[in-house]
């Protein structure tokens, strides 16, 4: 970007530059004029106007004092103020403007006087004709209009200027020399006609008697001549001074007789500006710069005047040529601008199109860069992914690791768990082998529970304990517990106390996270306590009875000030610490699932007080799963359980009664298939299979009553056996899923596919007991219920005790179909035969040998035995003819009339009688 802005700056400054304004004057001329509204003066500033053209650099200041001395002082003395490189002046009067004319020149700026002098003399150059020669000139011109001699009148101009002082000069001195020439009326006219025309009149008499009469400039003439015209006396001879050209001036005046004569004074405003310019631009110039003058009488004058008239046609072109070369250049400058911008553009299309390369080329560049780099992010990304699912296979592999190990564990801990129950059950065992039997189930359990916590916190990714809650004895609770420290406390010569203050029997814990947070607190008292020392546990209530205390006080080392604030900090280590650090932290978390806090106060040296503050009652728990039944005392059941005997069973052993029913298991682990053989074996028949086609090729041959079965099998899983099963012809056969997956999804898994029952291992084995019986038994009372409502015909030719037990449980799945589908009347041989997986004609023969009667009759008879029982339980005659599949009630009224002998209401009467 930076780039870009030196870019701009160097494209942006020519542009600064070719706009710029034109340059400012070079010199500032000032020129104070004491009168402008006369002819004369006006020619003067058009001749300056003239030659100001040609330095059009040149700033001309032009200031009009009016005839006023004062008026021309202060416009001399603000003129300074600002900046002047040099005044032009014609002094009004000669005295008064000497001194500040005179500071100009003393400041060092050139003056110029023109036309009238200073009294000083200090001025650079004065340009103008000679007054005092001008003088000469008319008196010696009078002298030869009067050879005779003769009177003279004058007219002088404004007193005090120099102009007429001078002229008066200049005519004295020829007076002076003549002997006939008398000068005899002086009047005074300040330069204007008016003021000389007033004065004529004034001393007109006077006038009258004079031969020739000289004012000392041409409009004063006049002003006498209309004097004299009034009084008659036109042809008087009037010489004056200036023969100005143009319209009404002096030389049109000659030419019309008005004036006699006029003495020639220039203007001198070209020479004026000439000077000034040789002056500022350092050029040799010349002080007294004197114009010529003549005499101009009637024979010059026309010829003066057609040639002035010529020049003024010619200034008049000049000027003319003059605007159109001051156009051309102004054309010229909108050219060279136009110009001038088109080369700008020019530079700036180059340097534009130069940046646009750079641009580009720096865009490409990055560009290129950028693409770079995405290839390196896409491959990196790449790589993250490819690292991700490598994270992602190393989870799954931990997962499965987990969950083989936590199968594994769960294994041993039933064959612990398990006959230590059977153990706990045994008969005369002393008081202190209870107590060992209870320490190991609790330690047992604790493993269990340590194996689940690890599977969850594999699940979860974080110690996130879950509460089940369970109304514990208080005091037992913390006895058990305290128990457990006994052989430390008596080791290390501990006193141990423990003390409850309270009413309080039964309080609300999770007692396994309970028993953790304070076995962890007394863990901790007990390393950091010296032998002889004293630990107690205390429980104490608050005022309202609505929380209570367990303190735990040692006299131990205590907890350092710099450490007691963070003690509950996950994973922070204290300067005597020598846990994980997880320990406090994991204490405080449990205390705070119960709704309660945890604080320690200790000094060090001194010791440590750690208290729990939880609630009483369980009102706080609001929807947690609270196990009601659930208590500590792990008291030894009372009811005595039959021996049982350390079998030493495999799947080649069986155990065959036909007065009991039978049961397959499968499980490839040969502690689980002995255990349950033990536990198993004294009530049922038993076989074995340890893997899935064991179990698949043992179910072709036998018809167990149960199937109790692992689901991950060495060379299968136990849901497909299940699935299998509960297909066929098997289907009626119930199955108990005994696994060590303890997992929500694997139960529905399995709940889905028709097991009867789930259990997971570990397991209690009064709970396995009670869940296999309870399934025998509802199939029997199954099996019992339809024998019941089913009498089978009595031609038949085999009775039960006599059929196979192949044929009796033929016999029992027909009946199972049959009942299941009796309320559909539309239930054919075919769809018999079909669920029996056996041909028509097998079905036939089989219902011939074993009944003695067809499919049909069978089916008949089933329905209206079924509707007996119906009639019995109060239904309608269209309800029962509904539920049993008959179409209409008049046919099925029939059917009973024909099968029983007489109608439904009569065989509800008949019984009823009974
Ligand atoms: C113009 C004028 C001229 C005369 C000159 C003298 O103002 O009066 O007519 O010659 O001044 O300074």
């Amino acid at each position: 970007m930076n780039i870009f802005y030196r870019y701009c700056f160097f494209i942006i400054l020519p542009l600064f530059i070719c706009c710029k304004k034109e340059k400012t004057s070079k010199y500032t001329i000032a020129f104070s004029q004491c009168i402008g509204n006369d002819a004369w003066r006006q020619t003067m500033l058009e001749e300056m106007k003239r030659e100001l053209s040609f330095y059009p650099d040149l700033e001309f200041i032009y200031l009009d004092a009016g005839g006023s001395n004062e008026k021309q002082i202060a416009q001399i003395q603000e003129l300074m103020k600002s900046k002047v490189d040099l005044l032009i002046v014609s002094p009004n009067e000669a005295d008064p403007l000497t001194p500040i004319v005179d500071s100009i020149f003393q400041k060092n700026i050139p003056v110029i006087v023109t036309d009238r002098k200073t009294s000083s003399g200090l001025y650079n150059a004065y340009v103008g004709a000679d007054n005092i020669a001008i003088g000469r000139l008319a008196g010696k011109y009078i002298e030869h209009l009067l050879p005779e001699g003769g009177q003279i009148a004058i007219m002088k101009g404004l007193i005090g200027s120099s102009a007429s002082k001078e002229r008066l000069l200049g005519l004295q001195q020829i007076l002076n020399n003549s002997k006939n020439l008398q000068l005899n009326l002086e009047l005074s006219g300040d330069w204007k006609k008016e003021t000389a025309y007033r004065q004529a009149k004034k001393h007109i008499e006077q006038l009258k008697t004079a031969d020739i009469i000289l004012a000392f400039n041409d409009q004063m003439g006049l002003g006498i001549h209309q004097a004299l015209t009034e009084y008659g006396l036109k042809e008087k001879k009037i010489i004056g001074v200036d023969a100005l050209a143009g319209n009404g001036n002096g030389l049109e005046q000659i030419s019309q007789g008005n004036l006699y004569a006029s003495m020639l004074y220039p203007t001198g405003g070209t020479e004026a500006i000439r000077i000034a310019m040789a002056i500022l631009e350092h050029k040799p110039y010349v002080r007294d710069n004197i114009l010529g003058t003549l005499v101009i009488d009637r024979e010059n004058a026309a010829l003066l005047d057609l040639q002035s008239k010529k020049i003024q046609e010619q200034q008049i072109d000049i000027d003319k040529r003059q605007t159109l070369i001051v156009e051309q250049l102004k054309t010229y400058k909108d050219q060279r601008t136009t110009l001038n911008i088109l080369v700008v553009s020019l530079v700036l299309s180059v340097i534009f199109g130069g940046v646009a390369i750079i641009v580009l080329k720096s865009n490409w560049e990055k560009n290129k860069h950028l693409e770079l780099q995405n290839t390196e992010i896409r491959s990196q990304q790449q790589r993250i992914i490819e690292m991700n699912q490598q994270i992602k296979d190393v989870a799954e592999a931990k997962s499965l690791f987990f969950t083989n190990v936590s199968h594994e564990f769960k294994t041993p801990l039933t064959l612990i768990l398990a006959p230590l129950e059977i153990l706990s059950k045994e008969k005369n065992i002393s008081k202190e082998g209870v107590e060992q039997i209870i320490r190991i189930r609790r330690n047992a359990k604790k493993m269990q529970t340590l194996v689940t916590n690890l599977i969850d916190i594999h699940r979860q990714d974080e110690i996130k304990p879950k509460l089940q809650i369970s109304a514990i004895f208080l005091d037992e609770f913390v006895r058990q517990i305290l128990a457990n420290f006994k052989p430390l406390a008596q080791q290390n010569h501990i006193a141990l106390s423990f003390k409850n203050t309270t009413q309080i029997e039964r309080i609300w814990i999770d007692e396994y996270l309970m028993e953790q947070a304070l076995s962890n607190i007394l863990s901790n008292a007990f390393k950091y306590t010296k032998k002889h020392g004293r630990i107690e546990v205390l429980v104490e209530e608050n005022t309202f009875g609505d929380f209570f205390y367990l303190r735990i006080i040692d006299n131990g080392m205590g907890i350092s000030p710099s450490d007691i604030d963070h003690v509950f900090e996950p994973f922070y280590k204290g300067s005597q610490a020598d846990g994980s650090g997880i320990g406090l932290s994991y204490v405080k978390q449990i205390v705070e699932l119960h709704h309660g806090q945890v604080t320690v106060s200790s000094k060090e040296g001194v010791g440590s007080s750690f208290t729990f503050r939880l609630p009483t009652d369980a009102t706080h728990l609001g929807d947690l799963q609270l196990n009601a039944e659930s208590t500590s005392s792990e008291t030894l059941p009372s009811q005595e359980v039959d021996n049982y005997e350390n079998s030493t069973i495999d799947q080649t052993v069986k155990f065959n009664s036909s007065h009991v029913p039978t049961i397959l298991i499968i499980d490839d682990h040969q502690d689980i298939r002995l255990f349950l053989g033990t536990i198993l074996g004294k009530r049922y028949n038993l076989q074995f299979s340890k893997n899935l086609a064991e179990a698949q090729t043992t179910l072709k041959s036998e018809h167990p009553d149960l199937i109790i079965s692992d689901i991950m099998l060495p060379d299968g899983s136990g849901l497909d056996l299940l699935k299998q099963l509960k297909n066929g012809t098997t289907s009626s056969v119930p199955v108990l899923l005994l696994s060590a997956l303890d997992t929500t999804e694997t139960k529905i898994e399995g709940l889905q596919l028709m097991a009867d029952a789930y259990l997971t291992k570990p397991f209690e084995v009064d709970h396995l007991l009670a869940v296999v019986e309870n399934l025998i038994e509802s199939r029997k009372q199954l099996k019992e219920h339809y024998s019941s409502v089913i009498v089978r015909p009595t031609n038949s030719l085999n009775n039960a005790n006599s059929l196979t037990q192949q044929d009796q449980r033929f016999l029992q799945h027909l009946d199972i179909l049959i009942e299941e589908r009796l309320s559909d009347p539309k239930l054919t041989v075919e769809e018999i035969a079909e669920s029996l997986h056996i041909s028509r004609v097998q079905l036939y023969r089989k219902a011939k040998n074993l009944l003695n009667c067809s499919i049909n009759e069978y089916v008949l008879q089933r329905r209206l035995q079924k509707s007996k029982h119906l009639i019995l339980e109060g239904l309608t005659i269209n309800e029962i003819a509904d539920r049993v599949g008959f179409s209409s009630a008049t046919y099925f009224t029939a059917a009973f009339k024909k099968q029983f002998g007489l109608t439904p209401s009569a065989f509800k009467k008949d019984v009823l009688k009974h």
